[in-house]
């Protein structure tokens, strides 16, 4: 479903070939593309129609400006879990009112910044947060609309790192105890009972885990409605998305993947949870991200050397652990591909960053056409969890982001200077005149 594909043995974002981009801008390089973003939010849309729904976009997902101006445009609303994201949001000309704030751990000063935007709901993940919100809210003479996370302790059969719904897990109030909490609010002068969410786990390419959750909240949710009036219930985001389209069409012999990758399409994942959430006849959120963003973006890097040892093709390019971090943090796979289609032989080959560490790693023998010092590689499927968990690491500086749309593209950031990395340090001040 995404907009990424070869024309005349070029790779092409949409109508625009990527070359013209990298050499416009240099690498590493993030390229979106809008129209596979607004895809992927309309076939959600679609496939709920059934039932009142909103999507909320997770912001953690890819919080450009940009995109989230792109969200708002398409009448999206947004899951954050920092102040900042919510400033990010207002910022992107978003609507607070839209937005749901997650998180373990929102602090008094995020949550009275919160309020004083009328946020839409507050997902509360304990007892001491609920307290806390109403006391800021006391302190500001409002009534806090809340929810409560609700960890259905259901195995999401993802990666245990993105795992989020089993009792194991910091997240949530365990399924058993979300009856007292609601008690227990009710009483509270300055909060509301708006809601119910849970959100399982990431990178789900399954139904059956989110029906099961689906099956075990839906009851609750139903009672929730009659006792306290709430009028949504969020079931999170999760869903997953393909990231080695190949293993559908086979790899040569000697490349052996644990299974062949499959994943939920938007039907399949209504189907499974719609007839549960009807009849509730609530309002319900969806709080996608990878499925949003995911297969609309692309790291672009420029081959620095190819290191040939005994043992080893070594493909080192300019794009590092601290540019796209997923492989290095969770083994994660990203499809690497030229920006200009090779024939012939592949190569087992470690394609391989600059930083000093080991876990800079890309791919370790993966079957690769042979590519040279010069030639540009794209990382797929990395418009989400990409940029926002890059680093300065190495005193390397944030990778360019480029947004496109048919055959016209924008600067939606550029290279950060390598100045601006250190701009807010200061030497101290007895470290400044040193005796000789
Ligand atoms: N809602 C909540 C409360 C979440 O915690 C998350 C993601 C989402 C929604 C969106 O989930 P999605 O639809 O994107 O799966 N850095 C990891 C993913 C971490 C996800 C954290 N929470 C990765 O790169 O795979």
């Amino acid at each position: 479903m995404h907009k990424f594909g070869y024309k005349n043995k070029k790779l092409y974002c949409e109508d625009l070939k990527l070359e013209t981009l990298v050499k416009k801008y240099g690498t590493p390089l993030y390229v979106y593309s809008e129209n596979t973003i607004s895809g992927h939010y309309e076939s959600l849309k679609r496939a709920f129609s059934d039932l009142d729904t909103s999507i909320c976009f997770a912001v953690k997902a890819n919080a450009n400006l940009s995109i989230l101006k792109l969200i708002t445009n398409i009448r999206g609303g947004f899951d954050v879990v920092s102040q900042g994201e919510l400033r990010r949001v207002i910022a992107a000309y978003g609507d607070p009112g839209k937005c749901v704030f997650a998180g373990v751990a929102k602090s008094a000063e995020e949550i009275e910044f919160a309020l004083e935007k009328d946020i839409y709901c507050f997902n509360v993940e304990s007892e001491a947060e609920l307290l806390r919100i109403d006391k800021v809210a006391a302190k500001m003479k409002k009534k806090a609309p809340v929810a409560v996370r609700v960890n259905p302790d259901v195995e999401a059969k993802t990666h245990a790192k993105v795992t989020t719904g089993t009792y194991k897990n910091k997240f949530g109030v365990a399924f058993d105890d979300v009856m007292k909490i609601y008690t227990r609010g009710q009483k509270l002068k300055n909060v509301y009972w708006r809601g119910v969410q849970m959100h399982i786990g990431s990178q789900l390419t399954s139904v059956k885990p989110f029906e099961q959750a689906v099956r075990k909240v839906a009851p609750l949710a139903q009672k929730l409605k009659q006792k306290y009036k709430i009028e949504f219930f969020s079931i999170g985001g999760g869903m997953g998305i393909v990231y080695d389209p190949a293993l559908e069409s086979g790899k040569p012999e000697w490349w052996k993947t644990p299974a062949a990758e499959k994943t939920i399409t938007p039907e399949k994942y209504a189907e499974a949870v719609v007839p549960h959430l009807k009849p509730l006849g609530l309002k319900i959120l969806l709080e996608p991200g990878r499925f949003i963003a995911g297969n609309a973006g692309v790291l672009i890097s420029r081959v620095e050397y190819v290191k040939r040892t005994a043992k080893k093709n070594f493909v080192i390019v300019d794009a590092g652990m601290n540019d796209l971090m997923r492989p290095a943090l969770y083994d994660s796979y990203h499809e690497i591909v030229p920006l200009t289609k090779k024939s012939g032989k592949l190569l087992p080959s470690d394609v391989v960053g600059p930083v000093c560490e080991s876990a800079d790693t890309f791919s370790v023998d993966r079957p690769l056409p042979s590519v040279s010092e010069g030639e540009y590689v794209a990382f797929m499927s990395a418009g989400a969890y990409g940029m926002t968990m890059a680093s300065n690491y190495n005193t390397r500086p944030y990778p360019a982001e480029v947004l496109v749309k048919d055959d016209f593209h924008h600067l939606i950031r550029p290279r950060q200077m390598p100045a601006r990395m250190w701009e807010s340090e200061n030497v101290a001040r007895w470290l400044k005149y040193v005796r000789k």
